[in-house]
C-alpha cells in the first residue's frame, strides 16, 4: 500500500521524518479543497512532531485523533460536493475514503495496544503521508478536473 518516492519529506540526519511541505503539484485546482488539504498536512505534521518528541502514547493518540477528526470532516465536505454536483466518480471516491477511515481506526487501535514504539509511530506517519498525497494527486485531482470543466469552483 505504501508508495515510494511519492512524497518528499524532510529528513533529519537520523532519517526520522520531520515534516511534509505543501507543493504545488498537490493542488487539485479548487481552492476550498486545497486549503483543506493544507490543513490535513498541518495536522499530519503535528503528529510527526509528537512522534519525534517522543510524546506519550496518550498524547500521540490524541494528536492522531485530531487528524482523524479533520479527515472525517474533509471527506464529508468533498462527498457533499460530489453528491450535489452529480459527480460520476462518487462511489469509487467514497470507497477510497471509507477504506482510509477504517485503516486509520485500525492503526489507532494497534498503536494503543502495542504502545508507543517508534517504529510503529513512524510507519503510521509514513503510511498516512503517502496515502494522503497519493489520494490528492490521483483521486481528488479527478474531482477537481470535473469541477473545473463544469465551471464550479466551490467558493
Ligand atoms: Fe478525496
Amino acid at each position: 500500500m505504501l508508495r515510494e518516492n511519492r512524497v518528499h519529506q524532510m529528513y533529519q540526519e537520523d532519517n526520522s521524518v520531520t515534516s511534509i511541505v505543501w507543493e504545488d503539484r498537490f493542488s487539485v485546482g479548487i481552492a476550498l479543497i486545497d486549503e483543506q488539504h493544507k490543513m490535513l498536512i498541518q495536522r499530519l505534521n503535528d503528529l510527526s512532531k509528537a512522534i519525534e518528541m517522543n510524546q506519550s502514547v496518550r498524547e500521540i493518540v490524541r494528536v492522531l485523533g485530531f487528524l482523524i477528526e479533520y479527515t472525517n470532516f474533509h471527506f464529508s465536505i468533498e462527498e457533499k460536493h460530489m453528491i450535489e454536483n452529480d459527480y460520476p466518480g462518487l462511489n469509487h471516491h467514497r470507497t477510497q475514503h471509507e477504506e482510509f477511515k477504517t485503516t486509520l481506526n485500525h492503526l489507532t487501535e494497534d498503536f494503543e495496544e502495542e504502545g508507543a514504539t517508534k517504529a510503529l509511530a513512524d510507519s503510521i506517519n509514513v503510511f498516512l503521508t503517502n496515502w494522503l498525497v497519493t489520494h490528492f494527486q490521483e483521486v481528488d485531482i479527478e474531482f477537481g478536473k470535473f469541477l473545473i470543466e463544469k465551471g464550479l469552483l466551490l467558493s
